[in-house]
């Protein structure tokens, strides 16, 4: 098989990212290389961490283009440019355009930092999405890895895992405990994407073991 080429998104300080690049580096991730980050925001720090490893990084400016569409057009030229199969966003904080869904349909993943589908959709990213975890008094939250679809979080959902909320929790430390999680899920996705363990069967994902 060969190996998947992976495109990443990001709008920060790229963590998850970074969780990507040493599950590649290590071994975790296997039949994967990163080809390219991609970062709307030119002081975001992912495109630094791509720089120190070595992988390619492009900050491609929202400002530039005259619209929506035009932009992921730009992004998705870039992508069959270097025969991209998967794309990863990991903290990417635009939504795609339809048009990039279709062109990457079943080979887009997301992070997120809930339980979805609680506490997820349109507006919930970054700390609001904790803060409401707080103020809705849940016990357990989570990180979910998934599909990306035309909706807002609503793909087909590949990996979760529960993190308690305790009664001390401020926004800050809960997401602390979610990114841990999230630093392990998305590897864990990412080198079953490129095995081409995963099948999609409706809302589904069959995970298959050897
Ligand atoms: C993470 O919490 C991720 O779930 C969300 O945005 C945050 C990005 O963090 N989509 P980082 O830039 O990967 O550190």
């Amino acid at each position: 098989m060969s190996k998947k080429k992976i495109a990443v998104l990001a709008s920060g300080r790229g963590t998850n990212l970074q969780s990507i690049i040493d599950g590649v580096k290590s071994g975790q991730i296997n039949n994967a290389a990163i080809e390219l980050v991609i970062s709307d925001k030119k002081e975001a720090y992912a495109l630094e961490r791509a720089g120190n490893n070595g992988i390619e990084a492009l900050w491609i400016d929202p400002g530039a283009f005259p619209g929506h569409a035009e932009y992921n057009n730009a992004l998705l030229q870039e992508m069959h440019k270097r025969e991209i199969d998967l794309v990863v966003l990991a903290g990417y904080m635009r939504i795609l355009s339809e048009g990039f869904v279709k062109a990457y349909k079943d080979a887009i993943i997301n992070i997120h930092p809930s339980l979805i589908p609680a506490f997820c959709g349109k507006g919930y990213y970054g700390e609001r999405v904790h803060m409401e975890v707080l103020e809705y008094g849940a016990k357990v939250t989570g990180a979910t890895v998934h599909f990306v679809d035309e909706g807002t979080d609503t793909g087909p959902i590949i990996l979760q895992k529960a993190v308690e909320v305790d009664r001390e929790d401020t926004v800050q430390s809960l997401a602390k405990r979610v990114l841990e999680v999230e630093h392990t899920l998305l590897p864990l996705a990412v080198d079953l994407y490129c095995r081409d363990r995963l099948r999609i069967q409706g809302r589904r994902v069959d995970i298959e073991t050897e």
